[in-house]
């Protein structure tokens, strides 16, 4: 056992066998990227997100993490949690959610809470990206 026993089994699978651990091209014009920290700890979360620009449903999400247990294990559950859905409905996922669903303890809230920004972090990116894109493509017209 890496970890110790007070953790939630999730934990312990996400965290021995993280879902979605990679990068994308954070210049590629679908991909939202979003980058946060945790003050108390100093931990990262990057967590990023591809989008179908017709749909605006994310069709894949990765993350890397450079932190504790909880915040590799929310933010793995977070990529599970995006994939598939649309940009606004994910806006909503809750890092008491995730803090449910890994029972993790109340000194390791703000592990999740990491997941919860990064979430939104990546769709403001992409929106921001979007946004900027469709100026050009109208000035350019
Ligand atoms: Fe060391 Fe978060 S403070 S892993
Ligand atoms: Fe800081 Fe987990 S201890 S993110």
């Amino acid at each position: 056992r890496i970890l110790p026993r007070f953790y939630h089994e999730r934990v312990v699978d996400h965290y021995n066998n993280p879902r979605n651990v990679g990068a994308f091209d954070k210049n590629d014009p679908t991909v939202g990227t979003g980058l946060v920290g945790a003050p108390a700890c100093g931990d990262v979360m990057k967590l990023q997100i591809k989008v179908d620009e017709e749909t605006g449903k994310i069709t894949d999400a990765c993350f890397k993490t450079f932190g504790c247990g909880s915040a590799i294990a929310s933010s793995s559950v977070a990529t599970e949690w995006v994939k598939g859905k649309q940009m606004e409905e994910v806006l909503t996922i809750k890092n008491t959610e995730i803090a449910k669903h890994l029972s993790l303890p109340p000194v390791k809230l703000h592990c999740s809470m990491l997941a919860e920004d990064a979430i939104k972090a990546a769709v403001k990116d992409y929106e921001t990206k979007r946004g900027k894109s469709l100026e050009t493509t109208a000035s350019t017209t």
